[in-house]
């Protein structure tokens, strides 16, 4: 162990993509654990974040990673759910996630969300490679389990290799029709110009020493100095889920991304109503290599440093938001810690006119992304707020001008009974899906329709 790795932080990936394609399996065979049996219906119903250290990383690399060239403690695993916008991935000025792995099933190419992943990478500007992923289901497959994946490739049939190419081909297709110049990996020379595409099963295990080792080598090489942080200062953070936590009440699931948190901390959170200044009560972890939405039993510790995926349990939290920051006050002065977090909330709030749509969304990156999208759109909004769609939302809708106003688009959230029966009663139109494009084009199928 050198000096330096006390003061490099663990980059923060995130695992994003279309539904079923295989984000979650793939980081259950980098944890070695099943946590997609435990899940209902294999469906990811949490963010959660896995912290693999440098030695599993290279042990599951096998030749391909010497651990000597490496100074990073490992990396910080975000699983994102499909049907969940990962923008709640936000850290002040942009993402949080320092680098990123998009899943794409080779059977299924590019699917709504893989798009709108890239258009949130590309907005956020996060380097990220391609896993071009079940490469174990094109027919005639023989598996090499964990082998690299030229290795295995190369010992398939020739029907299966070009089968497989073609696929691969079409992937980098779709990246290049997407403003990225992209190549297998191997071939990359330069990864901040090119994508690289790895070739991986979640199932077999093939190509998951490559997928590793790029990812390694991308933070060494192009983020250290991002990396080289004051890990003992008070720490920074960004909320993933607000939750109810068995004898703890309301609690967050946070990523500390700068910093320290200590059990013994006041922390500022951006809530609903503005920041909410609270005692920290605990910090609850999982067990190295375990997940925090799967873990029942979860240990207190004193403290967390950065990056890292702690869940806080502290009173008044029920008005917090996810994507909302989180801000360790310490020895600093609280009005200015305040100020800071307020300055942060204002920077994502969405601009509202007099007149337009009621906006609702999960979280509040995502009802930054749906608002940047309906700016660019000249759909004006006249309230945007994160949570279910309530009956008041209705109120507000139908009071919002011209029949076109009339309407609630909702991303990601519960439409709550009453609401709905009030909707329906006043004409107020109800929209709701998980992917942000989608809601924005029958909103614009309805306004035609009524122009017409
Ligand atoms: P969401 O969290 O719902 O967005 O899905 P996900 O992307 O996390 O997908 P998940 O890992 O749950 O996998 C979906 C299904 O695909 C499961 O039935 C997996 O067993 C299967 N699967 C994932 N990766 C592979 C693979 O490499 N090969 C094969 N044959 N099946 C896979
Ligand atoms: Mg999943």
């Amino acid at each position: 162990t050198t000096a330096t790795d006390d003061t490099l932080r663990t980059p923060i990936v995130a695992v994003l993509g279309h539904v079923d394609h295989g984000k979650t399996s793939l980081l259950d065979k980098i944890r070695g654990s099943a946590v997609t049996a435990g899940e209902s219906g294999a469906i990811t119903q949490h963010i959660g974040a896995t912290a693999v250290p440098l030695e599993v990383i290279s042990e599951i690399a096998g030749d391909l990673v010497d651990p000597t060239d490496f100074d990073l403690p490992g990396l910080l695993f975000i699983d994102t759910p499909g049907h969940h916008s990962f923008s709640t991935l936000r850290s002040r000025g942009g993402a949080l996630a320092d680098i990123a792995i998009l899943v794409v099933d080779v059977n299924d190419g590019f699917q709504p969300q893989t798009l709108e992943a890239i258009d949130i990478l590309k907005r956020t500007q996060t380097p990220f490679i391609v896993a071009a992923n079940k490469i174990d289901t094109v027919p005639g497959w023989n598996p090499n389990e964990g082998q690299p994946v030229q290795q295995t490739m190369d010992a398939q049939s020739d029907r299966v290799q070009s089968d497989l190419n073609e696929k691969l081909y079409e992937i980098i297709g779709e990246l290049s029709d997407n403003g990225f110049s992209a190549d297998m990996y191997w071939r990359v020379q330069n990864f901040q110009a090119n994508i690289g595409v790895v070739p991986v099963s979640a199932e077999t295990s093939e190509g998951i020493p490559d997928l590793l080792t790029v990812m390694m080598g991308l933070s060494q090489r192009y983020m250290k100095e991002e990396m080289e942080i004051d890990t003992s200062g008070p720490g920074v953070g960004t909320v993933l889920e607000v939750k109810d936590t068995q004898g703890f009440g309301t609690t967050l699931d946070a990523i500390i991304y700068d910093g320290t948190i200590r059990n013994d901390d006041t922390i500022v959170v951006g809530g609903l109503q503005g920041p909410i200044i609270t005692d920290v009560r605990a910090l609850l972890r999982p067990r190295p290599l375990e997940e925090i939405r799967t873990e029942q039993e979860f240990e207190q510790v004193e403290q967390v440093a950065a990056a890292d995926g702690v869940k806080i349990a502290a009173p008044d939290l029920d008005d917090a938001m996810a994507g909302a920051p989180i801000r360790v006050i310490r020895d600093r002065d609280r009005s200015e810690v305040i100020a800071e977090v307020e300055a942060e909330l204002a920077e994502i709030e969405v601009t509202t006119q007099e007149e337009g749509v009621v906006i609702k969304a999960d979280t509040l990156g995502s009802l930054e992304a749906l608002s940047s999208t309906l700016e660019e759109e000249e759909i004006p909004v006249m309230r945007a707020e994160v949570g279910a769609v309530a009956p008041r939302d209705v109120r507000v809708a139908e009071t919002a001008g011209e029949p076109t106003n009339q309407a609630i688009l909702a991303f990601s959230v519960e439409v709550l009974d009453d609401a709905r029966d009030l909707a329906e009663q006043e004409g107020v139109e109800l929209f709701e899906d998980d992917v942000i494009y989608q809601l924005v084009e029958s909103y614009d199928d309805h306004v035609t329709a009524i122009e017409e």
